[in-house]
């Protein structure tokens, strides 16, 4: 055990995802060194003392959208050095954003594209996620073997937007490289051609304000492409994640996948947890904020979703941040207008507050575990993704990734007290029993529980191992068995 450390973190009520122990922390090196009972006085150049609170491991947001190039004008609000501050005064200490294909471009021009946009500027750890959306022979047999072999292990697969969506037959590929390489493949699940069927019918009738958003894309929309996904996948014998679920009818899909022994992981995010359809129809167009596909559903659906938290159904808990302003030609008002609703840009942003949201309606409201919330918003995400050991945890070895929570005061959530770049949450006014005290990454202070102490730049890009439940498997096995060849 070294004997000096860079920082020492004492009196810590320590959570992870199997324990809560009190012990001090002994940090150098960026990573957790010591895990003691006391740590000696004077061993460290600096001490944080967290008497009274309880430390998590920094969460893991494994579904946030950062500078992602847009069709114009659409234009995201945060980049990576907005972004990542905002996530690190809300506890986050890694995010995995996307890079994106662009159809008729490559997947590796993608991945180069996205490493310009985050050097140098983010504050926090980050990976990044693929988006496959133009699966040609070369990228599916050269370009994401190659890149799942460079630390780019998972990929996202969209079944609807026009410019991302793929078919069945493209998603069967694309699974059957998950499934070779041993990568996660993450799904979209929504049906695209029924979407468009309702946002004809609505629009036709003049029926173009924010909240028939959420009426072009009912519940049925997702059951259907959720079963859909799941048999897909159960075809090829892989597992995958359906990304953003957001009620019942989704959720009964996922439990029968279950019920069969079929590898279906599932997330969730605070939309579907702390807003409803009710949102969507805000006075004027303020509805805009909410506008999120799926869209938020209603209390009955935001209790199922819960209920999936507490039994284990859900595997992570993202924020699906995807900033765009609201009084913006860039953003909801695109084009200058309040346009009809299937040209408002979907997403909401949410990296800040997801981590205070769900401790204080989870933990502090009885809903969740204190190991469940660390499960669900750090170690599982760091697993799913090959980031485990090194992030999700708090171990030695483990990067000194740590969020010190105040759970003695209550604060209602304003814009003005978050630190992303987009003028609005749809969490305003909402009041929250935690915020992080103090935030570490790699045992700097990234957010001291007023101030931002980050730097752009002085996060680090991670390449992830093998997703923990994605074996690389040859193509014995699988569809063959469903084919008899
Ligand atoms: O509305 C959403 N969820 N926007 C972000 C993109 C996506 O599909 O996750
Ligand atoms: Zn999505
Ligand atoms: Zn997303």
């Amino acid at each position: 055990m070294t004997d000096r450390y860079d920082l020492i973190v004492r009196n810590a009520r320590a959570a992870t995802a199997s324990d809560t122990f009190d012990c001090d922390l002994g940090i150098a090196g960026g990573r957790i060194v010591a895990i003691a009972q006391r740590l000696p006085s004077g061993a460290a150049d600096r001490e944080i003392d967290a008497a009274g609170r309880i430390v998590t491991p920094g969460g893991v947001d494994a579904h946030c959208h950062l500078d992602q190039p847009m069709v114009e004008p659409m234009r995201m609000a945060d980049d990576f050095e907005t972004g990542t501050r905002s996530a690190a005064c809300g506890g986050t200490t890694t995010v995995i954003p996307f890079a994106a294909q662009v159809k008729g471009r490559s997947l590796r021009e993608a991945v180069d594209d996205y490493h310009r946009r985050a050097d140098g500027k983010a504050a926090i750890d980050y990976a990044f996620h693929l988006i496959v959306s133009d699966p040609t022979d070369t990228v599916v047999d050269e370009e994401l073997p190659a890149l799942v072999n460079e630390g780019y292990t998972s990929f996202k697969i969209y079944m609807t937007y026009d410019d991302l969506k793929l078919d069945d037959a493209q998603i069967l590929t694309c699974l059957e490289v998950a499934r070779e390489q041993g990568a996660m493949a993450m799904i979209h699940a929504e049906n695209a051609d029924a979407i468009a069927f309702l946002t004809k019918r609505l629009t036709q009738q003049g029926k173009t304000a924010p909240r028939f958003h959420g009426m072009s894309r009912p519940m049925p929309v997702e059951r259907e492409a959720t079963h859909r996904a799941i048999t897909l996948s159960e075809l090829v014998d892989v597992p995958i994640l359906i990304v953003h679920v957001s009620g019942g009818e989704a959720v009964d899909q996922i439990r029968w996948a279950r019920g069969k022994g079929l590898n279906i992981f599932a997330e969730t995010c605070p939309q579907y947890l702390f807003l409803t359809q009710e949102h969507l129809g805000l006075d004027g167009f303020h509805g805009a904020k909410c506008v999120c596909s799926p869209p938020p559903r209603d209390a009955a659906n935001q209790q199922v979703i819960w209920d999936g938290l507490a039994d284990g159904l859900f595997t992570i808990v993202s924020s699906d941040h995807a900033p765009f302003k609201y009084d913006d030609p860039q953003g909801k008002k695109l084009g200058g207008e309040e346009p009809s609703f299937e040209y408002i840009p979907n997403g909401i942003p949410g990296l800040e507050t997801r981590l205070p949201l769900l401790f204080s309606e989870g933990v502090m409201g009885g809903r969740l575990s204190l190991q469940q919330f660390v499960a669900l918003t750090a170690t599982n995400p760091a697993r799913l993704y090959g980031l485990y050991p090194k992030k999700g945890t708090i171990a030695i070895g483990a990067d000194a990734d740590l969020v010190i929570w105040d759970t003695s005061t209550k604060r209602t959530i304003t814009n003005a007290m978050l630190h992303h770049d987009v003028d609005y949450t749809p969490y305003e006014g909402i009041e929250v029993g935690a915020w992080p005290a103090t935030t570490l990454s790699r045992g700097r202070v990234v957010w001291d529980g007023t101030n931002y102490l980050g730097t752009a730049g002085g996060g680090e890009f991670l390449k992830c191992g093998r997703p923990e439940a994605a074996k690389p498997r040859t193509r014995d096995g699988g569809w063959r068995s469903w084919t008899g060849i």
